[in-house]
């Protein structure tokens, strides 16, 4: 039996692509192997989403070079985002024999075939069709907790900085059917939780099911399974979704919503198609129903012509909001999208980074006000595992997404377990059993 092993980079849709690839080789006899050195298969799956992501895997590429000293028939594959956007350019470099594009993947026994007669193979195609709805991924998560369901793929939205439209092409949704299955599959293996995955899952559409019915269908797969789902775009998020996880208690109240900015000239060159003013009576609707609800996002900075009092305008809305979390980002243009071709990058580097700083500095805050206010409080969390830092300690999520530490040798991995937050940092709450 051929071993493959698979380093994944980039977002959660990923990871569960990855799981995707490990299934589909299995039924072609491909074993999966977590150490590089004995694989005769070594795949990245990549992303694309900011420049330095790119950087890191033409690292990687080299070093998986590397193990053709001792394998001469070593095949190194690049998957995903990173192969859909350089398709040829990969293969140039004379070090990567497979090229796969993230609708290819059914292609990969057939590819790895014909790379064994020595000629490089790349399927870069797109597809409007391909969801992978029938095929059960391999989970390579390690607590058995916690799973990905991938309930659409694509992207229609086309904001001006982003190069996953190109990348993951036209946006589609996934049979409902299919993916009630697979919850079901996920409850029979025990596991406790389930994500669904999409770039934009509010735009959910399979026959007359939307994304509050689907959220719904799952909720009901089972009552001891939490359903939480990624990523919400702020101009489609609606009522009815909003109403059904207030409805069913599995449903965690936890929203990450993009921002992206502050600003609504910044909004519109960035082609978000909201504005601050929607965006905020968003999250006032949230709030509303489910005045628990954790809220998060993602925001740029300097993005092109961005000014001074624009980025202001960022930081304002942040302290507004007063997110439980975020991720930020420098701006990085990505070749081939609305922006690269419009408007020039012209915020320089150190601006850029100082901005970073300062919104990083304020979230900081932030978060820890946030954890603050849940002083005293006890909450259910579905227990992930140990913590990374003491053995002695169990870690695990609340329903809000925030994570818990307290002393504890009765429990494990998948249980429900009371907590009672005695402390915290900006970052976890320190909980003890409650
Ligand atoms: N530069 C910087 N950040 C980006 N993101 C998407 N495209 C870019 C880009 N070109 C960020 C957005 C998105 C998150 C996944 O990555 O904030 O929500
Ligand atoms: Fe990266 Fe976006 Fe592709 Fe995910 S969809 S791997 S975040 S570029």
């Amino acid at each position: 039996m051929k071993k493959v092993y698979i380093e994944t980079y980039g977002c959660q849709m990923n990871v569960n692509d990855t799981e995707v690839v490990f299934s589909i080789l299995a039924a072609h006899g491909y074993a999966r192997t977590e150490e590089i050195a004995e694989a005769d298969v070594i795949m990245a799956n990549t992303c694309s989403i900011r420049d330095n992501a790119e950087q890191r895997i033409w690292g990687r590429i080299d070093y998986f070079n590397t193990f053709r000293k001792a394998k001469a028939d070593l095949v190194v594959g690049i998957l995903g985002c990173m192969a859909e956007r350089l398709k040829d350019a990969l293969l140039d470099t004379g070090k990567v024999n497979i090229v796969a594009g993230p609708d290819a993947y059914r292609s990969l026994p057939a590819l790895l075939d014909a790379v064994c007669e020595g000629h490089p193979q790349m399927n870069v195609e797109l597809s409007r069709e391909e969801t992978y709805g029938d095929i059960s991924p391999v989970r390579i998560d390690k607590n058995g907790v916690s799973a990905f369901i991938s309930i659409m793929r694509g992207c229609n939205n086309v904001c001006s900085y982003c190069v996953v439209p190109y990348t993951r092409g036209a946006e589609r949704s996934r049979d409902y059917h299919t993916i009630v299955r697979e919850a079901c599959e996920c409850v029979e293996k025990g596991y406790k939780e389930v994500t669904l995955l999409g770039q934009n899952v509010d735009s959910y559409l399979y026959e007359d099911v939307n994304f509050a019915k689907l959220l719904e269908m799952v909720a009901q797969v089972s009552p001891s399974l939490r359903v939480r789902f990624s990523t919400s775009h702020p101009k489609d998020i609606s009522d009815e979704v909003i109403d059904t996880m207030a409805a069913w208690p599995n449903i965690c109240h936890h929203i990450h919503l993009p921002v992206q900015s502050g600003n609504d000239r910044i909004l519109e060159k960035m082609r978000r198609r909201y504005s601050r003013e929607w965006y905020l009576g968003r999250v006032a609707r949230i709030r509303q129903t489910m005045p628990d609800c954790g809220i998060t996002t993602d925001a740029i900075v300097g993005f092109c012509s961005e000014t001074e009092d624009e980025f202001r305008d960022t930081l304002s809305i942040f302290e507004e909001v007063g997110y439980d979390a975020a991720f930020m980002f420098n701006y990085s243009e990505r070749p081939g999208t609305l922006a690269s071709k419009k408007y020039p990058d012209d915020i320089p580097l150190d601006v850029k980074t100082r901005r970073l700083n300062e919104l990083i500095e304020l979230q900081n805050r932030l978060s820890l006000e946030s954890n603050r206010r849940d002083l005293g409080k006890v909450f259910e969390v579905l227990v992930e595992g140990p913590s990374k830092k003491n053995d002695a300690e169990l870690c695990g999520r609340t329903g809000s997404n925030k994570m818990c530490v307290w002393a504890d040798s009765t429990h494990k991995a998948g249980d429900y377990v009371k907590v009672r937050v005695n402390d915290c940092t900006s970052a976890t709450l320190l909980c003890e059993l409650a």
